[in-house]
């Protein structure tokens, strides 16, 4: 079984070195990466293919991890080439899903969503897919994938984790903004304490852990947020979303692009501080 990965950051990493643990053939295209993804390809080994069409017209999966603003334009660039069946994982909403898809001129689609860290779960983390071409996107676990059909229809998979998002990242940024207020004020350890009185253990571990994401994927979820937006339209007018969007727009601006990842929250808050003085 070939598999092929358009994109090669964090998702598709992770994944492709399972998979290759697991014996599958996984490919890539590094051709005009930035440096990131090239280190990342040579670091996991994996077969290269000197363009995306090779890529596409090689692959009997084919799955676009890239990021959800390039979602659609990688579709685009590819759709007459796919041979095999090809697995939009971005985070994007439904319509978005089903525009990216329609340029895949075969017909293979479906659509599939990661719910939680890829960082933690590694190549079991959990992937809810949905389309006609579902059940032969799950057949990768028998490479040790934990891939979940939930439907048939493209969009099914892609609402799901959407709606899911809006909740976390909302929770992830009203989490920040508090907590960096008490870091300021010099009482971040007892607020923490305090909320977790009501919050249960495991609180403090996963506000810390939510802290360090929020700052390192600043950009990914200003961008998956866009798409969050567009689905909560439909229903209500998305205050909430709307304001988690622009907490990680801002908080991308703050950041500038943290290279490593952070020992602790402290050390996200202090790049914040150390930026502000600067100004
Ligand atoms: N990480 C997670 O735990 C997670 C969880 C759920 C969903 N997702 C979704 O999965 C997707 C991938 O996430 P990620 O964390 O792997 O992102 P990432 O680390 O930012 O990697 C994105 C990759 O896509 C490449 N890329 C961007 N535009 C491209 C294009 N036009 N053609 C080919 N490659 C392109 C990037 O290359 P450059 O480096 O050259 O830009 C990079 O290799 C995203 O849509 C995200 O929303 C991620």
């Amino acid at each position: 079984m070939k598999i092929g990965f358009l994109g090669f950051g964090e998702v598709a990493s992770t994944l492709a070195a399972g998979l290759l643990n697991n014996g599958a053939e996984v490919f890539t295209c590094i051709e005009g990466r930035s440096l990131k993804t090239k280190e990342l390809a040579k670091e996991t080994e994996l077969n290269l293919c000197k363009s995306n069409r090779k890529l596409a017209e090689s692959s009997d999966i084919l799955i676009s991890a890239v990021t959800p603003l390039q979602a659609v334009k990688v579709a685009k660039e590819v759709g007459k080439y796919v041979k095999g069946v090809y697995i939009d994982i971005n985070n994007i909403s439904p319509s978005t899903a089903e525009k990216a898809l329609s340029y895949i001129e075969n017909g293979k689609t479906a659509d599939a969503s990661i719910i939680g860290s890829v960082r933690k779960n590694g190549l079991n983390v959990n992937i809810l897919v949905s389309g006609p071409f579902a059940n032969q996107f799950a057949e990768l676990n028998r490479y040790g994938m934990n891939i979940n059909v939930i439907g048939s229809e493209i969009g099914q998979a892609s609402a799901i984790k959407l709606l899911r998002s809006s909740f976390t990242k909302g929770i992830s940024a009203l989490l920040f903004e508090t907590l960096y207020s008490a870091y300021k004020m010099g009482i971040d350890t007892e607020v923490l304490k305090y909320i977790a009185e009501t919050e249960g253990e495991g609180f403090k571990e996963s506000a810390v852990s939510r802290i360090i994401s929020s700052a390192v994927h600043s950009s990914r979820r200003a961008e998956e947020m866009g798409e969050v937006i567009e689905l909560i339209s439909k229903s209500s007018d998305a205050k909430m979303s709307k304001a988690t969007g622009e907490f990680f727009k801002q908080l991308y601006c703050e950041i500038d692009g943290i290279n490593k990842w952070p020992g602790d929250y402290t050390e996200v808050f202090e790049l914040i501080n150390n930026k502000n003085r600067k100004k």
